[in-house]
């Protein structure tokens, strides 16, 4: 493709420019309508809607990137996650619709065996752009929410998704559960997404420009970091208190066993969108 920015001139080519580069033609209305400040539907109602120069410059390099496997969350700088529109950068994982699936569950748990709870501790370990403590944060307002992760770049932008959203949670940096000092509550509610790609996994090629720590756990298993936390759970969680975990969907009876060997009982899966098992959850001694 050899189109360069000065053809750019209008809506229309925008969208040819993008065929031909082989980008997605939703995601070209979608950078289209978050360069213009428009809707979507303006995008569509407007193919001879000139373009200035500044934008079909920064277009055509938003297509570029795109069509080199950028994800879109990265070019637009937000993606929309459970009921909130967080801001992400390449600092942090794109937050993807699988993990919404912890998240309901978790307030499922939150509304039912644990509503007696009447100010339930609640920790998201790994929460990169914060995804997770955030959603739970917004549907169940009278829990106290704990985040880490390792990453500080991570944790600026997770604690900057909670400023602007103006949803409090209290935010951590360290090696998951050593992240947290001696005082910290024990937790009726331990949700993680951690990296769980293996090192040697073809599909991390189409993952290249997301962040390797969040995706690949070291060793060669994919299964490192599920067992840290799973590991250190039952001295963390409070009596009778929850540990949701998400993995591959290849990964399922390694992590009940996990989840089994550290004495944690009433183990439960859940299947994601795609019926995919997503998610392993077990249950602290009362
Ligand atoms: C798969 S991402 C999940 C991000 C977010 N929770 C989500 O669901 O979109 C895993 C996160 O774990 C963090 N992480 C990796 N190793 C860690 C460690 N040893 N201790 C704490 N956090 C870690 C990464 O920085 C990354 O933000």
């Amino acid at each position: 493709m050899n189109a360069g920015a000065a053809s750019l001139r209008d809506v229309a080519a925008v969208l040819a420019a993008a065929r031909a580069l082989g980008v997605d033609r939703l995601d070209a209305q979608l950078l289209l309508a978050h360069r213009l400040g428009r809707a979507r539907s303006w995008v569509l109602a407007h193919p001879e809607a000139p373009l200035a120069d500044a934008d079909a410059d920064a277009l055509l390099a938003d297509l570029r990137r795109r069509a080199d496997g950028v994800p879109l969350a990265y070019l637009t700088g937000e993606k929309a996650f459970h009921r909130l529109v967080l801001r992400v950068t390449p600092a942090v994982l794109v937050p993807r619709p699988d993990t919404e699936t912890l998240v309901d569950w978790a307030l499922e748990l939150l509304a039912g065996p644990l509503a007696a709870r009447p100010a339930p501790a609640v920790i998201d370990l790994g929460t990169g752009s914060g995804a997770i403590a955030l959603a739970v944060a917004q549907g169940c307002p009278h829990a106290r929410v704990h985040a880490l992760d390792c990453s500080a770049e991570a944790l600026a932008v997770a604690r900057a998704n909670g400023e602007r959203l103006g949803l409090a949670v209290r935010w951590w940096r360290g090696d998951w559960w050593r992240a947290l000092p001696e005082d910290a509550p024990r937790f009726d509610l331990a949700l993680a997404n951690p990296p769980y790609v293996a090192a040697g996994d073809p599909h991390l090629a189409a993952l290249r420009h997301e962040p390797r720590g969040a995706l690949v756990p070291p060793g060669t298993s994919g299964l490192e970091a599920i067992a840290a936390i799973v590991a250190g759970a039952p001295a963390r969680l409070a009596s009778g208190g929850w540990l949701l975990v998400e993995h591959g969907h290849d990964q399922g009876d390694a992590v009940a066993r996990l989840l089994a060997d550290a004495g944690l009982r009433a183990i439960g899966q859940r299947r994601d969108l795609g019926g995919q098992l997503r998610c392993t959850a077990g249950r602290g001694p009362p």
